[in-house]
């Protein structure tokens, strides 16, 4: 235990000490934090949450057509100009983001091309660098979709690339059409997941050697605050081999006439007070 926390705290500083000087080296700090997955999630979930969803501005068919050839031009090697990467087949001008796109920036080559896929994988190599993203995961998908916003956020669209993305009359190709589906699609899951999330939110739990486990609710369990406490349940889900231990609104606590203790997908806890805001897990 008392490792882990070192090592949790060891993350956490070189995160940190990363953010800062990564602002000169970001290359260097990459390969140390790939060695830390804690220290390497924290700082994309801090740096890259700049990155949420707005509406595309590229829909449209007369934005401007760029070949890949043009966009070549644009790439930190070539030119001592303006600099441009392409993602998901939108061309973006990231002149002002010289320090980390120029010669000897950490994210120099993403510009001159389209490099969508390791936007999410994170593999930097020749091969890695490819506008390939089919066989990504829906997830995977969706995280290069917020880095496609953050694009559009903080940086001036160009035009369109024709290639995969786009055709050269600037309509999208049929792969596009089915990556937006797919991305598409899972935002829709992950929304329904976060209303699900709202309605039953995750109890807590604790085990100790002596006592086993118990779950309870409380109004702040599962991060979500609420006026209400709830009673622990499993929910059983489709596609997921175990249950889950959710809070549900009790209906004492509820305004509403229609329990949600009856729907199907809950069971009690064995030996538990149906009324009970804590429950022993008998294994
Ligand atoms: C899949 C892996 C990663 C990708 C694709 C990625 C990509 C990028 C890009 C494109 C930028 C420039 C953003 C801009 O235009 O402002 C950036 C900035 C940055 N990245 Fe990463 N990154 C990755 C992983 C990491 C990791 C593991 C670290 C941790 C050390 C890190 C630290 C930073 C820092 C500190 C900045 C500069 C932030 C700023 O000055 O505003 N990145 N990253």
């Amino acid at each position: 235990m008392f490792i882990k926390v070192i090592i949790v705290l060891a993350s956490v500083a070189i995160a940190i000490l990363a953010f800062y000087l990564h602002q000169y080296q970001a290359a260097i700090m990459v390969d140390i934090a790939a060695g830390l997955p804690f220290a390497s999630s924290l700082i994309q979930t801090i740096i890259h949450s700049r990155s949420e969803v707005t509406p595309s501005k590229a829909n449209e068919v007369n934005d401007e057509l760029i070949t890949s050839e043009q966009l070549k031009r644009y790439g930190s090697s070539k030119t001592k100009g303006k600099l441009y990467l392409s993602i998901l087949g939108q061309v973006f001008d990231v002149t002002k983001g010289k320090m980390h796109y120029g010669v000897g920036g950490g994210y120099s080559f993403f510009t001159g091309r389209d490099a969508s896929r390791a936007f999410v994988t994170g593999d930097f190599t020749e091969t890695g660098l490819s506008d390939d993203v089919l066989n990504l995961s829906p997830q995977e998908l969706r995280a290069l979709k917020k880095w496609h916003n953050f694009y559009e956020k903080e940086y001036k669209f160009v035009g369109k690339l024709i290639g995969r993305f786009y055709n050269n009359q600037g309509h999208k190709t049929p792969y596009l059409i089915k990556v937006e589906k797919i991305i598409q699609e899972a935002e829709n899951t992950e929304r329904e997941s976060e209303a699900e999330k709202l309605k039953y939110p995750p109890c807590n739990t604790e085990w100790s050697a002596s006592k086993g486990s118990r779950v309870w609710c409380s109004n702040k369990s599962g991060g979500i605050s609420r006026d209400w406490i709830g009673v622990p349940r499993k929910l059983f889900l489709v596609g997921s081999p175990t249950p889950r231990c959710v809070c549900v609104r009790h209906p004492n606590e509820s305004h509403s006439e229609e329990s949600l203790l009856n729907d199907p997908r809950l069971e009690e806890y064995p030996g538990c007070h149906e009324d009970a805001i804590s429950c022993a897990v008998k294994t």
